[in-house]
């Protein structure tokens, strides 16, 4: 064989094995109930990275979560992405997660914001605490969720239904560590302050505050940024009327909820997939939600940006979250009784 054939043997050789290094890199697939835009940059900066392809689909959580029950083991979903907690017990609950064992992970996520046996990890921390319009509230008679309950706020207070996963998060919260009386006595006083029957999402309860139909809202705090920082004067103007405050910093600390991540228990590239999950509670990655998301970082060491900067920092309740998967059904139960609609 002469000098140049040798050559372009090894040269065969290195392109072959280039060649199936390249499959080799492989791809994960991941359901998404976050929106395509809350995620789909950080997918691709990871993929840049790992040469790994991600195959995002997105969807609503709970048809998310029925696809992945009607597919069972023939699912083609290695990951599942949602926006709380509550919604990952449940996937658990109904068998379509698996456990996953990672040193980084359990590093990178604080164990308050994990399933304990590693079914979940959260990747970005949303609060849920009280917003006031200020020309009507003064932040000193503000204290407490439990507070609202008081009769001086009667007709003041707008929040969103209690088919909502938030507010159930909310209410489950407070059953693990106030339990069920306590709880529903609360929610009962909360309902009798209703300025009017829940309608609409986070974002409506802030323009019904700001349109004078209510003085006070139960919010998760992405959506006042978001309005905040909004191309459409009508949002911004009306996010501007309210302040956030943060209630119980002398007790349990404001309610939080997680964004989430499961391995399903289908999952084909689990190694990919873990490597994922990794990458999305990296430093790099926590950073890119805190600015784009408005969320909070699920490890403080994070700088948030600077909307969440000008609330000021909080203490946030450091109750481990897989409670209020535990104690959902009893969270509907008693807002029910509640008359909670
Ligand atoms: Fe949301």
């Amino acid at each position: 064989m002469s000098v140049s054939k040798r050559w372009y043997g090894i040269l065969g050789l290195v392109l072959a094995l280039v060649s199936t290094a390249v499959p080799a890199a492989g791809e994960v697939n991941l359901y998404s109930a976050r929106k395509e835009e809350l995620i789909k940059p950080l997918l691709d900066k990871f993929t840049a990275e790992s040469g790994i392809k991600v195959n995002l689909v997105t969807g609503k959580e709970d048809a998310l979560l029925e696809r992945l029950k009607n597919e069972g083991r023939n699912s083609p979903a290695d990951l599942l992405l949602t926006s709380d907690a509550g919604r990952l017990h449940r996937a658990m609950e109904a068998g379509v997660l698996a456990a996953v064992e990672s040193k980084a992970l359990n590093t990178l996520v604080p164990a308050h914001y994990r399933d304990p046996k590693g079914y979940w990890y959260g990747l970005s921390v949303r609060a849920r605490p009280i917003a006031y319009v200020t020309a009507k509230v003064h932040a000193n008679e503000l204290s407490t969720y439990e507070a609202l309950a008081d009769r001086k706020w009667k007709g003041r207070i707008c929040v969103r239904s209690s088919d909502n996963i938030y507010n159930q998060s909310l209410v489950a919260s407070m059953i693990a560590q106030r339990g069920v009386p306590a709880t529903e006595a609360w929610a009962k006083g909360l309902v009798a302050n209703f300025a009017r029957p829940p309608v609409g999402g986070d974002r409506d309860q802030v323009t019904a505050a700001a349109a004078g139909q209510c003085d006070v809202v139960i919010i998760n705090t992405y959506y006042l940024a978001a309005m905040l920082n909004d191309s459409d004067p009508a949002q911004k103007q009306a996010a501007q009327k309210l302040a956030v405050f943060w209630p119980n910093q002398q007790d349990r600390g404001v309610h939080v909820n997680v964004s989430g991540v499961g391995l399903t228990a289908a999952a084909k590239n689990g190694p990919h997939a873990v490597k994922l999950m990794e990458y999305l509670a990296s430093d790099a990655a926590q950073r890119w939600y805190a600015e784009t998301n408005h969320e909070y970082p699920i490890r403080t060491s994070i700088p948030v940006s600077k909307t969440l900067a000008a609330w000021g920092s909080y203490r946030a309740d450091k109750l481990g979250l897989d409670k209020l998967g535990h104690y959902n059904a009893e969270a509907v139960k008693l807002m029910d009784r509640a008359g909670w609609k």
